[in-house]
């Protein structure tokens, strides 16, 4: 009895300390792999559409039904930094939706700061449109459009928002697609840099502009439309790349390559719209 509980003991002890070793591997690799939603955010607005999963509470999915969208937001506020969050979009016939993931800052003083990244949904078979926007001190009007080089909806792709003093990048997969630059030693002050942004992220019904101008309703009878939200980063850190980051050669060549192939709406070149005059920032090159 007694040699056999002793035995028994010998099992326990190493049993926890086999389960320890496990803990502590788990907890140093998941300190460097994929943001937990359910400790860095919360909900906006939509409920139980807002729904995280998970071990590492790492995936999220937002939903859209007739009665409302979804919604979530960071707790903390960024001053610069570097987010990704990989994304699929809802498939299928998504026109009328339009799935979001933005910085704010707190949109109550009329003169808020905001990078914009929208997806625009289509008709089955039909491009979804990234629409991208800059604001600063409430103001916006620096739109550009463009569609994707893949399906959106198949899988999960990496959305990214770059934003140090000197510029915003909007990046896919490591692609850009924008850089958007503070000219501020030209004289323009246009530029978001001195308040504090929330990460932001919602599914909503706007049927009434997003697809084809307004032309195409959301098809309620596909309803709930759901889009997926997983493994974001911020990086915030004082010796991060994103500090510096721009372009280089190579990725030079890509934005140039995804802006002639597949930008769809520039506001600079805007004739129509901007017939008075175009905003200061469009006369320079986006390259320095
Ligand atoms: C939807 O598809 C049409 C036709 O291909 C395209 O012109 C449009 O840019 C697409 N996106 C939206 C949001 O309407």
């Amino acid at each position: 009895m007694g040699i056999f509980s002793n035995e028994h003991d010998n099992k326990v002890v190493v049993l926890k300390m086999a389960i320890m070793v496990v803990v502590v591997v788990m907890v140093s690799s998941t300190a460097y792999a994929a943001g937990n939603f359910f400790n860095d955010f919360e909900s906006t607005f939509g409920g139980h559409r807002v729904q995280i999963s998970g071990p590492g509470s790492e995936q999220l999915a937002l939903s859209l039904d007739q009665g409302s969208g979804s919604g979530f937001r960071s707790k903390k506020e960024y001053l610069f930094g570097r987010i990704d969050m990989q994304m699929k979009l809802v498939p299928g016939n998504s026109a009328g939706t339009v799935t979001t993931l933005y910085l704010t800052s707190d949109q109550s003083t009329g003169r808020h700061d905001e990078i914009d990244f929208e997806f625009l949904g289509n008709v089955s078979g039909q491009p979804y449109t990234l629409h991208t926007n800059v604001f600063s001190q409430g103001q916006g009007n620096r739109e550009q459009q463009f569609h994707l080089w893949f399906d959106p909806t198949s899988n999960f792709h990496t959305y990214s928002i770059v934003w140090n003093p000197k510029l915003i990048m909007f990046l896919v997969d490591e692609t850009p697609l924008r850089v958007f630059r503070n000219y501020e030693n030209k004289g323009i002050t246009f530029f978001p840099k001195s308040q504090p942004q929330k990460i932001h992220a919602s599914l909503w019904n706007a049927d009434d502009w997003a697809t084809q101008g307004g032309l195409v309703k959301t098809d309620w009878s596909k309803a709930p439309f759901t889009a997926f939200y997983r493994n974001f980063n911020i990086d915030t850190s004082a010796d991060g790349k994103w500090r510096n980051h721009d372009l280089d050669a190579n990725s030079r060549s890509r934005m140039e390559w995804v802006q002639k192939n597949y930008m769809v709406y520039d506001y600079c070149i805007d004739w129509k719209r901007f017939s008075q005059a175009f905003p200061p920032e469009c006369k320079h090159s986006k390259f320095e």
